[in-house]
């Protein structure tokens, strides 16, 4: 990497931002691409949040990323909201432009993206959405807005769920939309799609599942948002039962490869090669 006067500088803002992978991400779709950029992660604190923004600013930089849990807070301080960030609740890209902050969500995108590069089609699908967390609004609404027949949220609060099936509902009048507490799971086998938005199985938890994948068609495909590890005990489980499986590092590489796309306009020919990139991520997760 070859740093000069004229490198601009890209990054990462939230609180924690130990160990994220995004750095490694940016920083090699960068360098395959020639591009004079850097990428950097800031652990910023919440009552420094705008005055971070500010400076950003005057320093002239053109674009960043929020992760958790400023993705929903950061909108607030933001000159315009993109229609999609809107819907789904959050941004996680921020584009300077023309003097203003645009914040955008390339999350949802992100997900489906997976999806469809994995061959599986969302219109007309049942699907299962396990939690109701910030992960699992900006994932519900973008299945919904890609044509899902049904959605289902399960969640341990089951107010959380009730609250999303609710603004569901309100943006897909013609989607069916159902809640239930999570251990009511077993009542609803008949999906085509099942997605954990939960947190359960992440490092350091890696040995528990939210719930048991095993009652559920081999049909059924499943798919978990966590990366860390890269293959959660939910996704070795339906692995087992010959399930085809989805992992959230694809959604991860996905996300950061849309983000570049806001920054650096849509029709720009990013090269990368995703079995590279997991490539060398696997060492740094495992
Ligand atoms: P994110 O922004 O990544 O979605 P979040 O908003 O904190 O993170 O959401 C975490 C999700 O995991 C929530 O649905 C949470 O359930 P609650 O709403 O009941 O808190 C779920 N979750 C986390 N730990 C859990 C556990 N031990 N059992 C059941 N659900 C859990």
């Amino acid at each position: 990497m070859n740093i000069n006067w004229n490198t601009q500088l890209y990054c990462l803002i939230g609180n924690p931002i130990e160990k994220s992978l995004s750095p490694e991400i940016h920083n090699y779709i960068f360098n395959i691409n020639n591009m004079n950029c850097i990428y950097m992660c800031f652990n910023v604190e919440d009552n420094d949040l705008h005055q971070v923004l500010d400076t950003f600013k005057i320093l002239g930089i053109k674009g960043f990323n929020v992760t958790i849990p400023y993705k929903i807070h950061i909108m607030k301080y933001l000159d315009e909201i993109d229609e999609e960030a809107r819907l789904l609740g959050a941004v996680n890209t921020v584009k300077y432009l023309d003097g203003k902050f645009i914040g955008y969500n390339t999350d949802g995108a992100g997900f489906v993206k997976s999806l469809i590069d994995s061959g599986i089609h969302i219109k007309d699908k049942k699907i299962l959405v396990l939690g109701a967390g910030g992960g699992s609004h900006a994932i519900s609404m973008k299945l919904a807005q890609s044509g899902a027949k049904k959605i289902i949220i399960l969640n341990r609060t089951i107010e959380k769920s009730k609250k999303l099936a609710y603004n569901i509902s309100n943006k897909f009048g013609d989607i069916s939309v159902e809640y239930d507490d999570l251990k009511s799971f077993s009542q609803y086998t008949d999906v085509d799609i099942v997605v954990n938005c939960t947190s359960i199985g992440m490092y350091p938890d890696t040995d528990e599942v939210p719930i048991d994948i095993s009652i559920f068609s081999n049909k059924t495909v499943v798919c978990d948002i966590i990366y860390k590890p890269i293959k959660t005990k939910f996704l070795k489980n339906a692995e087992k039962k010959n399930m085809k499986i989805i992992g959230g590092m694809d959604m991860l590489i996905n996300q950061a490869i849309l983000s570049q796309k806001i920054w650096f306009s849509v029709d720009k020919n990013i090269a990368i090669n995703i079995d590279e990139i997991k490539g060398f991520l696997h060492y740094s997760v495992e």
